[in-house]
């Protein structure tokens, strides 16, 4: 791409488009955000004129079809994710997809299609592979100095942090806390453990205090909350088995009588084994059990993972979080919801 800045297009101008993706991509000096399609045209035309981007528009057709953006960021509600995806590589632009990668596995696969025959970079914003802590424990793991991985236990529990807007809404989420929170820390974790091919999942998933009316605790508004709808899980829990012999136990919730937890990844190796919250890795040293904290400075995950997005763009390598790796985390949250549906183990081909 020589010098030239990277023509950027968001999809999608809410929450993460404005506060994450948006000021990330402002800060690098070979990217220019050149257009923003949201169906709230308004909301679209907003940001642009806050931003100064030259193109606001109303639709993705219209977005994809601007000859000179490089590169799209699809940020909208997960059901549109796979359609702004196949159209943006059709048109021949390089994908930065937020999280999770669609709503059911036949799309993500049509998605990774779409991206190969077409020759495009495809990056999932899987962002907490992009934290500064998250890259201490993957540099650990990799170096063998944990041993063999064999078991992970992963997680995130809310007392009471129920999203309300479209997140509870089944027909634009495609799930709950498995697809919204639990792809963060099942994914994160499976990176850890050095992303072993998934055989099988059994998993339960509840509804039982999600939509409460608790006193004294706040909801988290998405932009529209007309018209909200309830009808996925609130938590679940389960266990993934791996073609390696190893496992990982998960327990994710947006509403549950227990302590909030924040994301925490623990994997437990042969020699050692790390965790993610609190930060520490777990060891023995002169026979003795040594545990140590390494000592890393924060960083703001999306600018990272907004680097790297532009550096794959310009070197053509693969994002570290590949769109082969977007399909193996649908096909185990797909799995989740499956096996809780039938009430028993699934496979995962
Ligand atoms: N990585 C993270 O930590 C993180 C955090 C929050 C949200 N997200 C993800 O980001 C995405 C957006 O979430 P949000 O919180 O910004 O939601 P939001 O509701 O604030 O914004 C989504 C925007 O997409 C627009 N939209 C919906 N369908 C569209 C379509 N077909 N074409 C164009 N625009 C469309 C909506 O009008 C809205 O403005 C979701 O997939 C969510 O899972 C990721």
């Amino acid at each position: 791409m020589g010098d030239k800045k990277i023509k950027i297009g968001i999809i999608g101008a809410g929450n993460i488009a404005q506060n994450s993706h948006i000021p990330a991509y402002l800060k690098q000096d070979d990217a220019e955000i050149i257009a923003i399609c949201d169906i709230n045209l308004d909301r679209a035309r907003e940001v642009a004129a806050k931003h100064n981007i030259k193109h606001a528009v109303g639709s993705i057709e219209e977005l994809v079809a601007i000859d000179e953006i490089d590169a799209v960021s699809i940020c909208t509600w997960n059901n549109a994710h796979a359609k702004a995806a196949i159209a943006a590589a059709n048109a021949g632009k390089h994908v930065l997809c937020e999280k999770p990668m669609a709503m059911t596995v036949a799309e993500a696969e049509e998605m990774k299609e779409a991206a190969e025959k077409n020759n495009i970079v495809f990056m999932m914003g899987f962002t907490n592979r992009f934290r500064s802590d998250s890259k201490v424990i993957k540099e650990i793991a990799e170096s063998g100095k944990l041993g063999e991985i064999y078991y992970a236990r992963t997680g995130w529990f809310r007392r009471r942090g129920t999203p309300l807007g479209w997140f509870t809404d089944l027909s634009k989420a495609g799930g709950g806390p498995v697809i919204d929170i639990g792809v963060h820390v099942i994914d994160l974790t499976w990176y850890f453990m050095g992303k072993p091919r998934p055989v099988s999942v059994t998993a339960t998933t509840y509804d039982k205090i999600g939509d409460y009316k608790t006193k004294g605790v706040s909801r988290w508004e998405a932009l529209d909350t007309d018209n909200p709808v309830f009808d996925t899980e609130d938590s679940a829990g389960g266990f993934i088995k791996f073609e390696n012999g190893a496992a990982m136990s998960f327990d994710v919730s947006w509403a549950i009588n227990g302590q909030d937890t924040g994301i925490f990844s623990n994997i437990f190796g042969s020699k050692a084994g790390a965790s993610l919250n609190p930060f520490t890795i777990y060891g023995e040293e002169e026979g003795y059990l040594m545990d140590s904290s390494p000592k890393v400075e924060s960083q703001n995950s999306f600018e990272n993972e907004i680097r790297h997005f532009l550096d794959c763009v310009k070197t053509g390598e693969e994002p570290i979080s590949s769109a082969e790796d977007g399909v193996l985390i649908q096909k185990i949250l797909n799995g989740i919801y499956d096996s809780a549906r039938l009430g028993k183990e699934v496979e995962l081909d």
